[in-house]
């Protein structure tokens, strides 16, 4: 037998040695070599390809594209960040920190097929009666779903051939190993060549496919990128775990919108769609605090209403900028637009900046609420809980427009709002009746709305 043959592949950038070196000499970064097995080359230089003429090259006018079969959840919220369902043959990878209900999600999620005895899930971490607990307390434990434990991938994909699920849920992709590599479950080879192996039999099976995935210290999926570079859609849960609500976010989607929400309240029967998730952000308390204004936010196709708190104090020392559930350079960025185009200089403050609820916002239509938010706080004076804002701010103290603005002036009305402040160009054609919308151009001009 011929001895196996390894690479050496960069985590980082994906390039290739022969030879395993500290410093990856593509990209410069360190210890981020590891292992992986190769497949047999063809043989000779053309050969290889002679045999397989399944593939023809085609024209597109000629591609008769059926339209993605879909299978729905039975969670709403989850099949809205799926982009309206599973798509059959795709590949779903569900990042998370432990414990903030992963295998609650996807438990609940098969449980909810039409035909459970189509559901696989296998898992890797608990045992089976640890997973039909969790099925009881979910008052799903009579669900004929069926469970496998194991964490051998070629047995796995052999089980799945047999078995033909329409969906398989693999709880978690860090514990599931294959017999070609020599390296420990866990490892990023590992973690790779299994994920690899297992969306090859999704693709070629039809078999919708979740992967867990654990999330490390940098909020990253435990294992190399390349593992979001592979899959169809890429959820992350964010959020507290301390925190009732869960939200989960598509980083990534063939077949959807990026940047969706789905949000859930964690109750003692496991996750429930929130089905108006605007309340939930918004804690508006009868007293209006220097420091707090409220947003509307845009996140994949809808909008959301979220409080942002600003807190700016004297520094004593380096200057803080400090955000949770926000970019910091872009603070930074914002505050130096304050300074040229606000006539406010924060460079003798600290500002702490906080998007309550635990949600992280990364639309630029939240650019107008934080200078809000931060001017509250350093005037001391609270701005009318009754006035909501968004809109982008260039470099030169300009309000630009956002999409969405006709939604997000709607979502507001809705919710009780009786002023916004919006870009110029999001101000609507003809007037919403209960609301008084201010269509500004500039910061400062915004700024003379506001008080
Ligand atoms: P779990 O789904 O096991 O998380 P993960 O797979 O992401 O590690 O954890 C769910 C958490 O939620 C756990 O701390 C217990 C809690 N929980 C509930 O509050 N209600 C429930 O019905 C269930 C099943 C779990
Ligand atoms: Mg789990």
């Amino acid at each position: 037998m011929a001895k196996a043959k390894t690479q050496y592949t960069c985590n980082d950038c994906g390039s290739l040695s022969p030879k395993w070196t500290g410093q990856c000499i593509d990209c410069g970064s360190w210890n981020s070599l590891t292992e992986v097995a190769l497949t047999q080359a063809p043989k000779g230089r053309w050969q290889g390809y002679a045999g397989t003429q399944e593939t023809t090259v085609q024209s597109l006018p000629q591609i008769t594209a059926k339209a993605s079969t879909r299978l729905s959840t039975g969670i709403d919220e989850l099949d809205r960040v799926l982009g309206g369902g599973l798509v059959e043959g795709s590949v779903v990878l569900i990042g998370g920190d432990p414990g903030i209900g992963k295998s609650t999600l996807l438990l609940q999620a098969l449980s909810n097929l039409p035909d459970p005895t189509l559901a696989l899930y296998v898992t890797g971490e608990e045992s089976l009666q640890q997973v039909s607990l969790r099925a009881q307390r979910l008052g799903v434990g009579k669900m004929p779903l069926k469970l496998l434990a194991e964490t051998q991938v070629e047995s796995i994909i052999a089980l799945a051939l047999v078995q033909k699920p329409r969906v398989m849920v693999i709880d978690s992709v860090q514990t599931i190993f294959t017999q070609t590599l020599q390296s420990a479950p866990g490892s990023v080879s590992q973690v790779r060549e299994g994920a690899a192996l297992l969306v090859r039999l999704a693709k070629q099976s039809g078999i919708s496919l979740y992967l867990v995935g654990h999330v490390n210290k940098d909020g990253a999926i435990a294992g190399p990128r390349v593992l979001e570079h592979m899959v169809d859609t890429v959820l992350y849960f964010e959020g507290e775990k301390d925190s009732r609500f869960r939200v989960v976010r598509a980083i990534k989607n063939r077949f959807g919108a990026v940047n969706e929400l789905g949000i859930f309240a964690m109750t003692d029967k496991g996750l429930r769609g929130v089905s108006n998730p605007s309340a939930i952000f918004l804690s508006r308390s009868h007293h209006p605090a220097p420091g707090t204004v409220v947003m509307v936010s845009w996140e994949g196709s809808r909008p959301l209403l979220i409080e942002i708190q600003a807190l700016v104090d004297e520094s004593h020392g380096i200057p803080r900028r400090v955000t949770v559930g926000y970019d910091h350079n872009r603070l930074a960025l914002l505050l130096a637009v304050l300074n040229r185009h606000g006539g406010l200089a924060m460079h003798q403050m600290d500002v702490f900046l906080n998007v309550v609820g635990g949600v992280k916002i990364v639309e630029t239509g939240a650019d107008l609420a934080i200078l809000a938010a931060v001017l509250s706080s350093f005037r001391n004076v609270a701005i009318d809980n009754a006035i909501a804002f968004f809109g982008e701010i260039g470099l030169g103290g300009e309000l630009r427009p956002v999409p969405g603005g006709q939604e997000r002036i709607l979502e507001a009305v809705k919710h009780g709002f009786k002023r916004l402040i919006v870009p110029h160009a999001n101000a609507p054609r003809s007037k919403i009746e209960g609301v008084e919308v201010y269509a500004v151009n500039s910061v400062s001009e915004a700024f003379s709305r506001i008080y």
